[in-house]
């Protein structure tokens, strides 16, 4: 638990929405890695809680700038979304009814949450924010 936790480098994507997001997604993961390095497993829950939420807007946001624009990879780059996003609402849920304990949670986010992560920035995202700015959305 007491591991440092891996920052989340947010890449300079052409779309100013996406980067803002990310930059929170990045801010709010500091926060949960700040309450692992204190053991403090309420405030681990409650900035957990956040980042979820703000993925849950931003996820939302990027399905619908995909749909607006006919992206070629709407349905994979949604899929990842929604399949992402319930891992980490189950881990939330866990958290809340103390099924899950604070030590699952820095596991999956070493070795699922942040990788994935920074795999998607660089892959889907960015392909997504250069489609974007040839359809000059
Ligand atoms: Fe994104
Ligand atoms: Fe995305």
């Amino acid at each position: 638990m007491t591991d440092a936790q891996r920052p989340l480098k947010v890449p300079e994507l052409e779309q100013a929405f996406m980067n803002e997001d990310h930059q929170e997604a990045a801010r709010l993961l500091e926060r949960v890695g700040e309450a692992r390095a204190a053991g403090d497993d309420a405030r681990l829950r409650e900035a957990f809680a956040a980042f979820v939420e703000c993925n849950r807007e931003h996820f939302a946001r990027e399905d619908a700038l995909m749909e607006r624009i006919g992206f070629p990879q709407t349905d994979y780059h949604r899929q990842e979304h929604a399949a992402h996003l319930a891992r980490w609402e189950a881990l939330l849920a866990g958290l809340e009814d103390g099924s899950v304990q604070g030590a699952e949670v820095a596991s999956a986010l070493d070795d699922e949450i942040i990788p994935w992560y920074q795999r998607h920035f660089t892959t889907m995202d960015a392909l997504l924010a250069q489609f974007a700015q040839r359809a000059n959305a």
